[in-house]
């Protein structure tokens, strides 16, 4: 019989190879396996019960209905709070960093997570999915601070995320390669099922919201008619998925190749840079997209080395094989020059304001 690598072994057997790790991040990789899991269990059941309703509604009981995204986020924050391993967190569903509670220990990392990715997706029973970021503290005292979470993904220990799909997949790296584990439900473990994931070196599909081209500075809508080959009846166009979730769309490209992209735009100039988050969902994905052996920017260089200026910021956002990010970096240097100016101007916060409010 093969070997059957679960999880745990595998988290374990990469500590042994770092004999200065002190087990802490190994078990604090189980604590999200062991939240995914239990997120999985009411992603699947989530057509059958009254779990769909909008947070603060009332189910036939009388409990509180809670939408799937704040589930996950209570789901997560609980498996974590009290363990010792954590100094703080931060998640996509809330506002203000969160302290660990003063009658727990606080620990030497830092949690930040996107809990329920592609939450719209579940009113069609479409993916979702779970992305998650480990820091290690840099301020002095015990409890963590905002600027444990402002770290570039550069400085990421650890990142992953889990995909609730037809199964469940688990993907993450501790900075020594991207690994791919799916729930068997029958035993309730994650198991080894690809192992060192490197993005293929041909691209299949393109991935990106067509529907907002209109608004997309000139440069970004030349990258798309590149990818479609259209001035060119020699190349072959690239095919297009998009599927609303980030994550299903990232899982995509990165098990068969390609770029997915959520550019800037030009509706609003205060707002030049589009729609995901930095923290919870850009850089996360970009440390394990570049342990894949692809590269992130946001238009204008690697988005690991965004020091996010505050919480919840937001940026442009291009990710997958090198060659063709680095293909869109240059359609928008060569016809962007304007939104590059706008975007520059707030890409490391907004001049003399209070850049880290
Ligand atoms: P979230 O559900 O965490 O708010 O993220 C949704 C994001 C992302 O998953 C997806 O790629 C994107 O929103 C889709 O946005 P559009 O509907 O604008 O295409
Ligand atoms: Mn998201
Ligand atoms: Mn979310």
């Amino acid at each position: 019989m093969e070997r059957i690598l679960t999880i745990e072994r595998h988290i374990l057997d990469t500590q042994r190879e770092h004999p200065l790790a002190t087990g802490v991040l190994s078990r604090l990789l189980y604590d999200i396996a062991l939240a995914a899991k239990i997120i999985a269990r009411e992603t699947t059941r989530a057509g059958l019960v009254n779990i769909l309703g909008s947070a603060g509604q009332t189910n036939v009981q009388g409990e509180e209905q809670q939408k799937l995204d704040v589930f996950a986020h209570r789901t997560i924050f609980r498996m974590n709070d009290h363990t010792g391993r954590l100094c703080l967190m931060a998640s996509e569903e809330h506002e203000d960093i969160i302290p660990i509670p003063d009658k727990y220990p606080c620990g030497k990392y830092v949690l930040v997570f996107d809990p329920l990715d592609g939450s719209s997706n579940t009113d069609v029973n479409g993916n979702v999915a779970t992305i998650f970021a480990i820091h290690r503290k840099i301020t002095p005292g015990d409890q963590g601070q905002l600027d444990d979470v402002l770290q570039p993904g550069r400085d990421i220990v650890a990142a992953g995320y889990v995909v609730y799909g037809p199964s469940t997949m688990l993907v993450y790296s501790t900075g020594h390669g991207v690994h791919g584990f799916t729930l068997d439900p029958s035993v309730g473990e994650f198991l080894l099922s690809h192992p060192d994931i490197r993005i293929p070196a041909k691209p299949k599909y393109y991935s990106c919201n067509q529907g907002n081209e209109r608004y997309w500075p000139a440069g970004v809508r030349r990258f798309v008619e590149w990818l479609q080959a259209k001035d060119d009846p020699v190349r072959k166009p690239i095919d297009a998925r998009y599927s609303g979730a980030l994550v299903a769309d990232v899982h995509r490209i990165l098990l068969q190749g390609g770029v997915f992209f959520y550019p800037g735009d030009l509706r609003d100039p205060a707002k030049p840079y589009g729609k995901l988050r930095l923290i919870y969902e850009c850089a996360p994905l970009a440390f394990l997209v570049a342990q894949a052996g692809g590269y992130a920017s946001d238009g204008l260089g690697s988005v690991l080395d965004l020091a996010p200026h505050t919480l919840h910021q937001r940026i442009p956002f291009f990710i997958g094989d090198r060659t063709l990010v680095e293909q869109a970096e240059r359609f928008i240097q060569e016809h962007d020059g304007e939104w590059v100016q706008t975007y520059s101007a707030v890409r490391h916060g907004a001049p003399g304001a209070a850049a880290r409010a």
